[in-house]
């Protein structure tokens, strides 16, 4: 479905992606794993089009994605949740889901999706008419996948749902996510800085660091966790890519 292929990103003189490749097959779940600044953000803004790679390839369908833009790539059906949980903290939780739906041209579809998309978040069902900016960090999560789930994608990027929540919580971000992913038939690209709680439920694990992918495999093959662990932290590999960012 996805591929990207030896992406390169730079910021000012900062190479952020230095030759990122990877791919997502229709209805995985696949997660980008990598700590501070590994370049984790780049790669999902590169393909929801927020950034452009000034070498390399972005496919979607064997399409690709050059020139096509963030509103054209959303209309392929891809839908990014950034990080950060950016709720409306003044509109109430019905309000922030409806300006989801503001793009559609599909006017009488929506009820149906709503009311679908809302019977997967029963906690935010209950929260309805509460404002964004009073909910919970998971409950924001929440609103801000739902949101997503809104707008009908068929690849859903999110980055970094765990961030700063509780395991138990994490659990029902993740729950969500794979019965959205039955429900819905999606595919999903999942951005974490820790294997810990997402070897589970990923079906493939690509670790990056340093804008290079150093690992991916199927999450079965990496369930011990200690390849991930040397991926992650690249012991004895710090030289080489020292020598190679010096070139
Ligand atoms: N808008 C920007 N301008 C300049 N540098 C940036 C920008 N965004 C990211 N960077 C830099 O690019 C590199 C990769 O950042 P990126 O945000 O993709 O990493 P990440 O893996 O998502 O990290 P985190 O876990 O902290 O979210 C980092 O060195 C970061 O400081
Ligand atoms: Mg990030």
């Amino acid at each position: 479905m996805l591929d990207v292929n030896d992406i390169h990103v730079t910021y000012g003189r900062l190479r952020a992606l230095k030759g990122v490749s990877l791919s997502v097959k229709e209805g995985e779940i696949v997660c980008l794993i990598g700590p501070n600044g590994a370049g984790k953000s780049t790669t999902l803004a590169s393909i929801a089009g927020g950034v452009t790679p000034h070498r390399g390839t972005i496919s979607l369908e064997g399409k690709p994605l050059a020139g096509v833009g963030p509103e054209g790539i959303a209309r392929l059906g891809v839908s990014l949740v950034p990080e950060g949980r950016h709720v409306f903290g003044a509109l109430t939780v019905a309000e922030n889901l409806r300006v989801a739906t503001y793009m559609r041209k599909d006017r009488s579809a929506i009820a149906a999706d709503y009311d679908r998309v809302l019977a997967l978040f029963p906690r935010l069902q209950e929260r309805i008419g509460s404002p964004g900016g009073r909910l919970s960090g998971g409950e924001q999560q929440m609103l801000v996948i739902a949101r997503a789930l809104l707008t009908k994608p068929r690849l859903l990027l999110v980055d970094e749902p765990s961030l700063g929540l509780a395991p138990k919580i994490v659990d029902q971000v993740y729950d969500i996510l794979l019965a959205a992913r039955k429900m819905e038939g999606l595919t999903l690209l999942i951005n974490e800085q820790s294997s810990h709680r997402i070897l589970k439920h990923a079906d493939r694990i690509y670790v990056i660091r340093g804008g290079h992918i150093q690992l991916h495999d199927t999450a079965a093959n990496l369930q011990d966790g200690e390849a991930i662990k040397r991926a992650y932290f690249g012991f004895g590999e710090e030289a080489a890519i020292d020598e190679e960012d010096a070139a």
